[in-house]
């Protein structure tokens, strides 16, 4: 039942203040995250894990990639980043103090499964972050921390990407009590600024009048850049998926450090190039450096769409289009700068007339290889 909404997809973006504070519920208590799923294992294992693989495809994949800048810098373990289809092909070096996460909505693609158990045969321990209850994956691993976003219908996944990073930042915060990487102090001013999540994406979807108009100027575009730095990188990457299985447009993300080695060759007149800005007072260290990127672009003739704080007055002038999230800690932005890309996917596949809750060509589980 889509409540009234155009697609299942507009309904599920809508939902994501929800999809995050459902999975948040009874896992902070007391302003500290404690995850009862992960009590078997005890502090003790959990303490003497030296090393982090997540395993996932996909947007999934993405979620996992924006989750190791949080899990490294608050629990201060090394984390690698792998999709699954490539990680079960490569005889990957796993230890008994490897712990393999992995990270699938439906709890049921092929590969991810087959990865979880390559893992555990292997002697690792294997967690998965799954939003489907009993669903294959979460039974073929030793723990299981759900993701509350409800039944995700469209192809496109939006709600579940977002509940994925608020349980891989309950399983990072969690950990960093654990291991007592992060003083108390700490511990407690990160799980308030995710708990300020839910409440500051249903903020960020008031854009989206400003986004739908955006689309309509744009159905046109043969490809479009997508550029972030830090956690803004793994969201560009998120960007162009979306506008590429929705609006079937070619694109591409990049690490904006990445311009100058390559991508930068692309910029021509009217090249429309959105860029994830990190935060001027969050990351005083990088900003300056994106901001640096959009002049060189735009000084190439790009057509730049921002996506930055509000207040950001440094990233005015160079700018075709700005939009804005709402202030949060620099860990945080994605779960918010996502929001206006998935809008902007979803309506530019509308005004082209494509049915943006099955695509062509994709099915919502990928069951087989
Ligand atoms: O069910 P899963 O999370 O394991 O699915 C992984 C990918 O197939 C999925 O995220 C896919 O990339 C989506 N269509 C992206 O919108």
């Amino acid at each position: 039942d889509k409540g009234g909404w155009s697609s299942f997809m507009a309904k599920e973006v809508s939902e994501q203040p929800d999809a995050v504070a459902n999975t948040l519920r009874g896992r902070i208590v007391d302003g500290v995250v404690v995850i009862p799923e992960l009590a078997e294992f005890g502090d003790d294992a959990l303490a003497r894990i030296r090393r982090i693989v997540i395993i996932a495809c996909g947007t999934a994949a993405y979620a996992g990639q924006v989750a190791k800048y949080a899990i490294e810098k608050w629990a201060k373990v090394p984390v690698d980043v792998e999709l699954s289809h490539e990680f079960r092909y490569r005889d990957p070096v796993l230890e008994n103090d490897t712990l393999v996460l992995s990270i699938s909505q439906s709890g049921e693609t092929m590969d991810t499964l087959m990865a979880v158990k390559y893992a555990r045969e292997a002697g690792a321990v294997a967690i998965s972050i799954c939003n489907t209850q009993g669903a294959t994956i979460p039974r073929e691993s030793n723990a299981v921390i759900y993701t509350h976003a409800g039944p995700e219908v469209a192809v496109a996944s939006t709600k579940a990407f977002v509940a994925q990073i608020a349980a891989l930042y309950l399983f990072a915060l969690h950990l960093a009590r654990v291991r007592g990487t992060l003083s108390s102090a700490e511990l407690l001013e990160q799980t308030a600024e995710l708990q300020a999540i839910p409440e500051k994406i249903a903020t960020t979807l008031l854009q989206g009048d400003a986004v739908r108009q955006l689309a309509t100027w744009m159905t046109d575009s043969r490809a479009v850049l997508f550029l972030g730095r830090h956690v803004g990188f793994p969201i560009a990457l998120e960007g162009a998926l979306k506008l590429k299985e929705l609006a079937y447009i070619h694109a591409e993300g990049f690490a904006a450090g990445e311009l100058k080695h390559g991508p930068i060759a692309l910029i021509e007149p009217g090249q429309p190039v959105f860029v994830v800005v990190p935060s001027p007072r969050g990351s005083a260290h990088l900003h300056p450096k994106v901001v640096s990127n959009i002049q060189e672009i735009r000084a190439r003739g790009a057509r730049v769409i921002v996506i930055a704080e509000q207040g950001d007055a440094a990233v005015l002038p160079f700018a075709d289009t700005v939009i804005h999230i709402p202030l949060a800690a620099p860990l945080f932005e994605p779960l918010l700068a996502v929001v206006p890309l998935q809008l902007f996917a979803m309506e530019l596949a509308t005004a082209k007339g494509l049915d943006v809750d099955q695509p062509r060509n994709l099915a919502k589980s990928v069951t087989v290889e």
